[in-house]
Order: C-alpha cells, then sequence, then structure tokens
C-alpha cells in the first residue's frame, strides 16, 4: 500500500510503498478516507522523544484517521465491513496517512453520516485531549471559571466547545485575528496574547488548561483560586508552584478511547460541537500538510485526504 513514510529521525515525508498492517483478533482493518495532523508527529519525526519512544523505519505519519472497515478480527462484535469508523488509534496501531490502518475496536467510534471523513479525522486526538483535560482532570463543572490556552489551535478549538457544552464560562487566550472564531466556539472573553497579559486580566478562576508550558504554564498559577486546579499536556516540573499557590496540578498524556470518543461524537452530530478545519491537503502534498503544522498558526485542524 501507499503510506505517507519517514526513513529516519528528521527525514523529508515522502509517499512510498510499504506493506499492508496485519489484521489482529481484537482489531479491524480500515481503508482510510482522511487523516488529521497533531504537532506530536513532527515533534516525534524530528527525534526529540526517541528516549521515550524510539520510532521503527520506514515510520508512517500520523495518528488520527476516519475511513471504511475492510476486514474484521475473529473476536471483533460491534463493527463490520462497510462501516464508517474514526479512531487515534494506540502507539502499535499508529500510521494514519495510509492507504489502510488497523484499529482496535476499543479505540473506535462509529462515524455518523453527517459527518465527512475529512471532519471525522479532525476529531480524534485533539477531541480527546480537550475532553480528558477539562472533564477527566480538570473536573470542569456549570458555573466554572476556565481559562483555556490557545483556544484557536487544534485542541483548544475543541476545548472551547466542550467546556460551553458543560456550562462553564470560557476565557480563552489565542491573538487577534482568531478573536472572531474563538467568540463563534462560544468564548465568553478573550484575551489576545500579543497585546495583553492574561495574568493581569483576570483572577479567581476554578481550572486553567494550559498547552504551551514555559511562562504560560508557570503565571498561570496566579489566575487559580485557592484549591483550583492548572491541567496541562505541555508539563514541565511545578511542584513548589502548585504547593504556593495551593493549587491541584496535572500533567498529562491523551490517551486511546474508544467509548469517550462516542460520547463527543454525539455531541458533534447534534450540532453541539463543530470541528474546525483549518486546511485540506491531498496525499501527495501530505510534507506540506506538516509544513504548515510547523508554523505553529494553524486555525483548527488540518487535514490530509487520503482517498
Ligand atoms: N500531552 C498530550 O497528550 C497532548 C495532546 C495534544 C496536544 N498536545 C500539545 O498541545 C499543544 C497544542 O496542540 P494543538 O494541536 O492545539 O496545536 P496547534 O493546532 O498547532 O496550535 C496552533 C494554535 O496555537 C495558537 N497559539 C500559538 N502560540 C500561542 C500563544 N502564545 N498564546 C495563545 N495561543 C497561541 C495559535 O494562534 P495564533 O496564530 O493566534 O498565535 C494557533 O491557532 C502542542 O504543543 C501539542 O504538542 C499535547
Amino acid at each position: 500500500m501507499k503510506a505517507a513514510t519517514i526513513q529516519s529521525y528528521g527525514d523529508v515525508i515522502s509517499v512510498t510503498e510499504i506493506d499492508k498492517p496485519s489484521l489482529k483478533d481484537d482489531s479491524v482493518l480500515i481503508e482510510v478516507h482522511a487523516a488529521s495532523l497533531n504537532p506530536i508527529d513532527n515533534i516525534l519525526r524530528a527525534g526529540y522523544l526517541k528516549e521515550m519512544l524510539d520510532l521503527s523505519f520506514p515510520h508512517v505519519m500520523g495518528y488520527d484517521v476516519s475511513g471504511i472497515v475492510v476486514e474484521v478480527g475473529a473476536d471483533v462484535k460491534s463493527v463490520k465491513v462497510g462501516d464508517a469508523v474514526m479512531a487515534r488509534p494506540n502507539q502499535d496501531d499508529a500510521g494514519a496517512i495510509a492507504q489502510f490502518a488497523r484499529l482496535k475496536e476499543n479505540e473506535l467510534a462509529i462515524k455518523p453520516a453527517s459527518l465527512s471523513h475529512a471532519e471525522a479525522a479532525s476529531v480524534p486526538l485533539a477531541g480527546l485531549t480537550a475532553w480528558q483535560a477539562l472533564i477527566t482532570k480538570g473536573n470542569l463543572k456549570k458555573g466554572d471559571k476556565v481559562l483555556i490556552h490557545a483556544g484557536s489551535g487544534g485542541v483548544g478549538t475543541y476545548a472551547i466547545q466542550i467546556a460551553k457544552q458543560l456550562g462553564a464560562y470560557v476565557a480563552t487566550t489565542t491573538s487577534g485575528k482568531n478573536a472572531e472564531l474563538v467568540r463563534s466556539l462560544g468564548a465568553d472573553l478573550v484575551i489576545d496574547y500579543k497585546t495583553q497579559q492574561f495574568q493581569e486580566e483576570i483572577s479567581d478562576y476554578d481550572l486553567v488548561f494550559d498547552m504551551l508550558g514555559g511562562d504560560t504554564l508557570t503565571d498561570s498559577f496566579k489566575v487559580i483560586r485557592k484549591g483550583g486546579a492548572l491541567v496541562s499536556i505541555k508539563g514541565q516540573d511545578t511542584e513548589d508552584l502548585a504547593s504556593k499557590y495551593d493549587v491541584r496540578f496535572e500533567w498529562f498524556f491523551m490517551s486511546p478511547d474508544g467509548a469517550m470518543l462516542a460520547e463527543l461524537v454525539a455531541l458533534i452530530s447534534a450540532g453541539n460541537v463543530k470541528p474546525v478545519i483549518d486546511s485540506e491537503f491531498t496525499f501527495e502534498q501530505a510534507g506540506e500538510a506538516y509544513d504548515r503544522l510547523a508554523t505553529g498558526r494553524a486555525v483548527g485542524k488540518i487535514v490530509v485526504s487520503v482517498k
């Protein structure tokens, strides 16, 4: 099959021929229709995480997929050939920008007909990250005040909308050019990080969701009420600040979860959360898609149409 691959760390992305993934009893094979990009793909490609996660080559780029089931493993009960499904697969099954991908039954969700494959592919990694940050780790509740950093990004666009669904008051940081978009997603207060300092604009928040790290993370402690929480996906050691400000600090890596993904997909089907697509590229343009991601300026998700 064809796949967008790298042959070594730091390599340019090219479309090459590789073996199709083999079927496992607990999994399905899908013909991939669309894939979406995440910053972790470029981080892995550069080799920054090789101490923790050493890639084998050729490495197929991408995690998020949407496609049609073409083969079903012996133990799979809930999915049949022809079903449209979407997932952020686990590390062993990763490899999204390819003609075929293997997905575990418990990591996938059924794609509703109302979502295109491009929209569906944009959901799993970013959407599950936002869900796990706000709900699983952040325990966000109706009436809480939450600050979501980088509200215009892949994760942020889902996070704003999920927080509004929970009934929270949402402040978000982005640059002025994206203010209208984040307001349209439900943000109550928009802080332009280029002209304003968020720590001077707000205080006594229940939760901050950080995805930028550095000074943004450390300054975030200043805007949280005593007993509040800071959840980061770009973590560093902040135990001293957490105890100084009496704030619960959580840092985590998202994990695949089909049932949780289905809950989010239900919100999307009902029209309460909408995917925001920055741009779409063809299979052959996968390298350009990753160049766009590397600018750090994407508004929502970047998608590669595979079929
Ligand atoms: N731990 C995990 O499990 C996990 C999971 C997912 C993502 N992540 C990490 O989370 C981060 C965000 O991911 P993503 O997919 O949302 O990235 P992304 O889509 O590439 O984010 C781009 C957005 O960030 C905004 N931005 C950049 N600098 C900003 C700043 N200083 N203040 C406010 N907004 C800023 C940009 O808006 P402007 O153009 O207006 O600057 C742009 O819209 C990445 O570092 C990623 O690696 C971690």
